[in-house]
């Protein structure tokens, strides 16, 4: 089925985020209540997680009704069009429950089936409303914050590379992710953990990180970020892919991530990954 242009499908991603931004960071201003949690007493979900999806997914279905819909915070639909949107509400839930002003909403719009190794993503936008950022992409024609164009730091050595992970909700795994860190920090010039994987993503494009992994990642978390970045020049993909996933996501200026996955490599033969829950 034929689809809008990329340009197109961002502007609704574009203006569908910065509405949701809105009422968001409205929410925040009058207090944030925890509704439920998920996978583990850590992973929260707030009642604006909800509302915000819900927002988006009906402006998104009244603009685009065939379009799937797949969120973080409710039952994902199938598409009749070709398209799905990506969606998630909050990402740094955690940061807005504490007031942190690094939460964003992240909205992207994939071809075929929602699942990172095959999508093809065609636009995204993440709004940190607190700070007033409109990060977008769309494919081919470049990644932007605002109305300036992004571009990921070139000639980083990997010993002078400022990066940035995430940690997990699950205690054992979270403890096996820092040993990783334990084993890279002396490695690169210093490490960050942000709390919003979209943002880890656009951070990496405007070259406020050299590089970003994380290893247990959901799609909503990744999709319009990884976009942004790979339109600012990064290469996005695992240790030996270019289609991240929930295994591991690595995003990097193209010859940083060539220093950067064998350490890493190297680091997970000295501490195998578990299994379990991420
Ligand atoms: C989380 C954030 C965090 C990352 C976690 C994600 P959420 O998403 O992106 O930075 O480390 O892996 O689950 O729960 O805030 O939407």
């Amino acid at each position: 089925m034929m689809h809008p242009a990329p340009t197109e499908l961002l502007d609704l991603a574009r203006t569908v985020a910065l509405t949701a931004g809105a009422l968001a960071h409205r929410r925040r201003t009058e207090g944030v209540e925890i509704a439920a949690s998920k996978s583990s007493p850590e992973d929260i979900v707030t009642a604006a997680d909800r509302e915000v999806e819900l927002l988006i997914r009906g402006l998104l279905a009244d603009a685009r009704p065939n379009d799937g819909f797949y969120g973080e915070e409710s039952d994902a639909s199938a598409h009749t069009s070709g398209l799905t949107w990506v969606v998630d509400p909050i990402d740094g839930t955690v940061n807005y429950l504490y007031g942190i002003p690094f939460y964003a909403v992240s909205i992207a719009v994939v071809q075929g089936d929602p699942d990172p190794a095959s999508w093809n993503t065609l636009a995204g936008a993440v709004v940190n409303p607190a700070l007033r950022e409109v990060f977008t992409a769309s494919k081919g024609s470049g990644a932007w914050l605002g109305d300036q164009r992004l571009h990921v730091n070139h000639d980083v050595p990997l010993s002078l590379a400022l990066a940035g992970t995430g940690f997990s909700y699950e205690a054992a795994r979270r403890v096996w992710q820092a040993k990783v860190v334990g084993g890279l920090i002396g490695q690169v010039r210093d490490i960050r953990r942000i709390g919003s994987a979209a943002l880890d993503l656009c951070s990496v494009a405007c070259g406020r990180l050299d590089v970003y992994f994380e290893r247990g990642l959901n799609p909503w978390d990744h999709a319009a970020g990884a976009l942004i970045a790979r339109e600012a020049g990064a290469r996005v993909g695992a240790l030996h892919a270019d289609a991240e996933g929930r295994d591991l996501l690595i995003a990097a200026d193209p010859a940083l991530y060539d220093q950067f996955s064998p350490v890493l490599a190297a680091l997970f033969e000295c501490f195998p990954p578990d299994d379990g829950p991420r």
